[in-house]
């Protein structure tokens, strides 16, 4: 068998030629299970292939400092991302790379009913909501979306890797943050 999915754990998947080429490992999703809040990024990067985990390396960094600021902690939260296995040379996951690890992250999002989730930057902004989204200009704010015929929240955030390269979105990700803390609360 070439799929397998064991509860929130997909061990198996060949449906993308080029990320199994370019993966190490696939890297599921990390936190409880009852989290209020699910983070949503785009994809693994090489620390994350490494070390089978989302966001380990500076944005993951970025991500803990923050969610301290807004009163919350990585063990308090669930992350995942919109594809598991990482792309060769970090480039944005192609539509149809999205589209064959939807059903995974959706399954994730129904088995744990979130009360809010995040979408960290354009990429799985763009592949939750269905549209294009200006994500500098739209983070912070909060859509209601349909999965499976069940209403779930989504806060906009820029991604935390922006903040590196530009310190004026710090302000940004921390509102965004503190808007899911909100909610969740
Ligand atoms: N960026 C992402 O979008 N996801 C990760 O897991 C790491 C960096």
């Amino acid at each position: 068998m070439d799929e397998e999915l064991d509860g929130l754990e997909v061990t198996a998947c060949e449906r993308c030629p080029k990320l199994v080429d370019s993966r190490s490992q696939i890297v599921n999703g990390t936190g409880p299970e009852d989290a209020d809040i699910l983070f949503v990024g785009e994809g693994p990067g090489a620390n994350e292939d490494e070390q089978g985990e989302p966001f380990v390396g500076r944005s993951g960094s970025v991500l803990d400092d923050t969610l301290l600021v807004v009163g919350l902690e990585r063990e308090d939260v669930r992350i995942t991302n919109c594809v598991r296995c990482r792309p060769p040379e970090n480039r944005d996951p192609t539509k149809t790379e999205l589209e064959n690890c939807r059903g995974y992250l959706e399954a994730e999002i129904e088995r744990l009913d979130p009360d809010v989730l995040v979408t960290l930057g354009k990429v799985p902004s763009e592949h939750l909501l269905g549209r294009s989204v200006g994500i500098t200009a739209e983070a912070g704010s909060v859509e209601e979306i349909r999965i499976d015929g069940s209403p779930r929240r989504v806060v906009l955030s820029v991604h935390p890797a922006a903040t590196l390269y530009d310190r004026s979105q710090e302000e940004t990700f921390r509102d965004a943050l503190e808007t899911a803390a909100d909610l969740a609360g």
